[in-house]
């Protein structure tokens, strides 16, 4: 049961309110970091913070500081930034990988420059990250998001070599899921805490409470791919099941085990073929039918109330309902 005043949360805009003056300097920094001698770098880089995206690393990270007590301090707003870097360039990445034309609204970095170009950019932004978290000069913080890099690769790489595999375990999804996603938004929660020179058990807590929201955040974005669109979501929807992408509501739906869901799924991976399309459609029109997507919403609610159940212990604050508020916008999200 949560408490009156937990029970109180803010809506999104109003914990993006909150932490405006912090997030603004966010913005600011990620605007002087970005100036390079290197043109087409420095062409880049203001394209993708002219992009935007929803910046949730980085407000988990400030948040999880300030509700620690942290001020706010230049090495807040600096390691807010470093995560959102990292993400960018793993957005980079994962376009390449993923065939994606369209990033938050606009045409991705590889569709524009090419993926030569695009390789390159999302090495640079991972070590403009680098070289920034350098300056923290904090050892504890490099461990953390040089373990959280490599794992985000390693992510991808088995997602890679899971591609197309209709028998993908719930745990191998899962597994993938923590990497590419849980790990670097667990990260942006223990890194603020540390940032707020909370206790031992704080940071603990608030690794746990990030993990469980970064699991139930890729979960969300997996269901999107089914049920939302591709102008809300400002990416293409029903991506996954085309790039071969077996996420859980196909293994729930595989679960029920019947003998047209398989063939239809073997069929829809098949890119080269025209009815691939209609097996797709029909597979969408299955999921939807089936109730697998009440399943999948229960089970991202439970990670998200796992992570609202943590926080309990932490003192009562806005900062504090800023979180609760985020656990429920992650269940809630349409982008
Ligand atoms: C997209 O992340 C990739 C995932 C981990 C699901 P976001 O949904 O945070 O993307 P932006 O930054 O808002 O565009
Ligand atoms: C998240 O996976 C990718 C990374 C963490 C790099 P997705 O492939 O589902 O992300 P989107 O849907 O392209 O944003
Ligand atoms: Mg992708
Ligand atoms: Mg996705």
């Amino acid at each position: 049961m949560l408490s009156a005043q937990q029970s109180e949360y803010l809506s999104v805009a109003d914990v993006y309110e909150l932490i405006k003056p912090e997030l603004t300097c966010v913005e600011k920094q990620f605007l002087s970091q970005i100036e390079s001698d290197v043109k087409l770098v420095q062409q880049i880089g203001k394209y993708l913070h002219l992009s935007g995206g929803k910046r949730i690393r980085p407000a988990l990270l400030i948040l999880s500081a300030r509700v620690l007590g942290a001020e706010c301090l230049e090495n807040v707003i600096r390691m807010a930034t470093v995560v959102e870097f990292l993400h960018t360039a793993t957005l980079i990445h994962d376009d390449i990988i993923d065939d994606c034309d369209v990033r938050r609204g606009r045409p991705s970095v590889r569709s524009r420059w090419g993926n030569d170009i695009a390789v390159l950019s999302g090495d640079w932004l991972y070590m403009l990250a680098f070289e920034n978290s350098l300056k923290e000069r904090n050892f504890e913080i490099l461990d953390i998001l040089t373990r959280v890099t490599r794992q985000m690769t390693e992510g991808e790489l088995i997602q890679l070599e899971l591609r197309g595999r209709l028998d993908i375990t719930e745990q191998e999804y899962l597994e993938i899921v923590h990497r590419k996603t849980a790990f670097l938004i667990s990260a942006c929660c223990e890194i603020g805490a540390i940032l707020a020179s909370a206790s031992y058990r704080e940071q603990a807590l608030m690794r746990e409470f990030g993990f469980r929201i970064g699991t139930a955040f890729q979960l969300a974005d997996d269901l999107l791919d089914f049920t939302s669109s591709t102008e809300k979501l400002g990416k293409p929807a029903a991506n996954d099941l085309r790039e071969g992408k077996i996420t859980l509501p196909l293994i729930y739906l595989r679960e029920q085990a019947r003998e047209d869901v398989m063939e239809k799924l073997r069929c829809a991976m098949n890119n080269s073929d025209l009815a691939s399309n209609t097996s797709r459609d029909e597979l969408l029109g299955m999921v939807e039918s089936s109730g697998v997507l009440v399943r999948v919403r229960a089970e991202l609610s439970r990670y998200a109330a796992e992570a609202q159940q943590l926080l309990t212990s932490l003192t009562d604050s806005v900062y504090k309902r800023a979180l609760y508020s985020i656990s429920n916008f992650i269940i809630g999200r349409e982008n």
